[in-house]
């Protein structure tokens, strides 16, 4: 089973960037944590980060009937990218959305989410055990 973990706009900046939200762990610290998971449930997992909305769709395009299942944190294009969730339904990949942070639990324009829409789950507040409940779940949900 092969799994694609796309992390969107500034997750690049974890262990600088607002500490107190999302803790002192690096990126590179979170795609070790990943493929940790991935070996235990012995599954291929690749890593995708960008910062451009576009990007994110050509990688979910390119994902079409290679890839079995999409984790996705996607940062701020969560409450505002049409384009990422219609790359999603396209491809009709099973996907879980991952926020490190309780997004329900901060600013209102934080709970919109539209690419919950193409989802089956949200993990959100459980920093980096997200990815491992996301992960775990499409395993054992569409695992082969
Ligand atoms: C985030 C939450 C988003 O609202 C925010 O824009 C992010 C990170 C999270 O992981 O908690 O960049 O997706």
């Amino acid at each position: 089973m092969k799994l694609l973990i796309i992390n969107g706009p500034n997750l690049n900046m974890l262990g600088i960037r607002e500490k107190h939200l999302y803790g002192t762990q690096d990126y590179a610290a979170l795609c070790a944590f990943c493929r940790e998971q991935a070996e235990a449930l012995d599954v291929e997992a690749e890593l995708f980060q960008s910062n451009h909305e576009g990007a994110i769709v050509d990688r979910i395009q390119e994902a079409y009937q290679k890839i079995d299942g999409i984790v996705i944190n996607p940062g701020a294009y969560t409450h505002t990218s049409v384009a990422i969730l219609d790359a999603l339904k396209s491809v009709s990949i099973p996907a879980c959305e991952v926020h490190l942070t309780d997004v329900n639990a901060r600013e209102e324009f934080r709970k919109i989410s539209y690419v919950r829409l193409a989802c089956d789950k949200t993990f959100a507040g459980y920093g980096f055990d997200g990815y491992k409940m996301a992960m775990q779940y499409l395993k054992e949900t569409y695992g082969k």
